[in-house]
């Protein structure tokens, strides 16, 4: 369940099932409603809800394009698929020389950001428990923002999570962190930046911490890690974040956003083969013989590697540092507009998102719920309050009709013309 109210389970008054096929028209014609009725809601960020109103509308659309001509292709089998298996190889490549990577790394593909983070954990755990057999309850040290499926992951395993408290800017506490470690901690991570605020923990504190104490560091760069490269290419710097930094083991950088691939596709790349080998499994005790797959999933759909191989080399490093540049006008604009709003104001985040307060006191449900009756999307944060959005290379148009959508809706609330009970249908 998440914070909007809307159910999965709406009546039917009728069986869906069809005792008898639908022709392709009619089946397409379904398809094409439920097309209509997202397509009606979004008038938003690429990385949230799909590819729609991204200011370079061409590899939107290579992507889908590339998507479907292999979304038959089965990645567990790719050796029997000679194409397939030298493409997502040259995929590969192509990650770790988009994201400046040192040889001798190496790079696995996984269905997006959680499945990234689990296979870092895990790979850190298996180290640990060869290294510590002994030990009885290994846990894991985390920063408070960290990505929700790090809670997910450890409620599966049973893994002791020990998420710390922020220091007053919002980013990791180093030291309290340190203070966190125990004989049974066998990973540390740290964003960049994190989804909560967009902020970029100390990546160079951590990691020295990690050392210090001998245990795994690993960076999510989930959100960051396919626009940091472009930022900084494009002459901004950024806090400290990759493998430049010693002590960091891994690094999760999802395609399917910054990447600007289809959905869902992540990598995890591991500093070299030493780490990189606690993540390898082969599964021999079942009849088939061994059984090894490239993350934690099984079969996955060729589909979005294609989608990540074509928009790779449909816009080259000039069209990723392109679209940076267009992050960076996109958020400026709307900085100025939103901080125009009386009583509103945006936090300084590193990169993305961008989060902004509303004024003291407002119920921010009712603000995102004024917006979205005005089919303007944006999600919220709760500690503090706060309203987020990504900050991606969307056309002018999209940045105008949120903040347009905003100045209208804030007073409107003040005023106690919207309300929570006004905007309920909406959210
Ligand atoms: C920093 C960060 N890590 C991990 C994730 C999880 O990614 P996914 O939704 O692809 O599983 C996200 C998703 O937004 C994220 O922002």
């Amino acid at each position: 369940m998440g914070y909007f109210g809307a159910s999965e389970d709406p009546k039917f008054d009728t069986d869906l099932f069809p005792p008898t096929g639908l022709t392709e028209e009619e089946v397409m014609a379904g398809l094409d409603e439920f097309e209509a009725r997202d397509s009606e809601k979004i008038v938003g960020h690429s990385i949230v809800y799909g590819v729609q109103l991204m200011s370079h509308m061409d590899a939107a659309r290579i992507a889908k394009l590339a998507n479907m001509k292999f979304v038959r292709n089965n990645m567990l089998y790719k050796e029997l698929q000679p194409g397939t298996l030298r493409m997502s190889v040259e995929v590969k490549r192509m990650i770790k020389e988009m994201l400046g990577h040192p040889d001798g790394v190496r790079v696995r593909l996984t269905s997006g950001g959680s499945e990234s983070l689990y296979c870092a954990i895990n790979a850190a755990y298996q180290w640990f428990r060869q290294e510590k057999p002994r030990s009885r309850e290994p846990e894991i040290v985390v920063p408070y923002s960290i990505h929700g499926s790090v809670s997910k992951w450890c409620h599966y395993t049973g893994i002791k999570l020990k998420r710390v408290p922020l220091g007053g800017d919002y980013r990791a506490d180093v030291a309290a962190m340190e203070r966190a470690i125990t004989k049974n901690t066998f990973f540390i991570a740290g964003s960049a930046p994190c989804w909560p605020y967009g902020l970029y923990d100390d990546i160079e504190g951590l990691a020295a911490v990690a050392e210090c104490h001998g245990i795994w560091m690993h960076v999510d760069a989930c959100l960051g890690g396919f626009l940091a490269p472009f930022i900084e290419k494009a002459g901004h710097s950024l806090p400290a974040w990759d493998f430049r930094t010693p002590g960091v083991r891994s690094i999760s950088a999802d395609l399917h956003k910054y990447g600007y691939a289809c959905k869902p596709l992540s990598s995890l790349t591991f500093r070299s083969e030493e780490w990189d080998q606690y993540h390898e499994f082969t599964a021999s005790d079942w009849p088939d013989g061994p059984y090894s797959t490239e993350a934690i999933c099984g079969s996955t759909s060729a589909g979005p590697v294609a989608s990540a191989w074509a928009v790779m080399k449909f816009l080259g490093e000039e069209g990723y540092i392109k679209l940076a540049r267009r992050c960076l006008d996109v958020k400026q604009r709307y900085v100025e507009g939103i901080n125009s709003i009386d009583g509103v104001r945006c936090w300084e985040t590193d990169l993305t998102p961008l989060v902004f307060q509303v004024p003291e006191g407002m119920d921010i449900f009712a603000v995102i719920g004024g917006m979205f009756e005005r089919r303007v999307y944006c999600l919220p944060g709760f500690q503090p309050p706060l309203i987020k959005i990504v900050v991606d290379p969307v056309t002018d148009e999209v940045v105008d009709r949120f903040v347009g959508a905003l100045g209208e809706v804030v007073p409107l609330v003040r005023k106690g013309d919207v309300t929570i009970e006004s905007v309920r249908p909406y959210l």
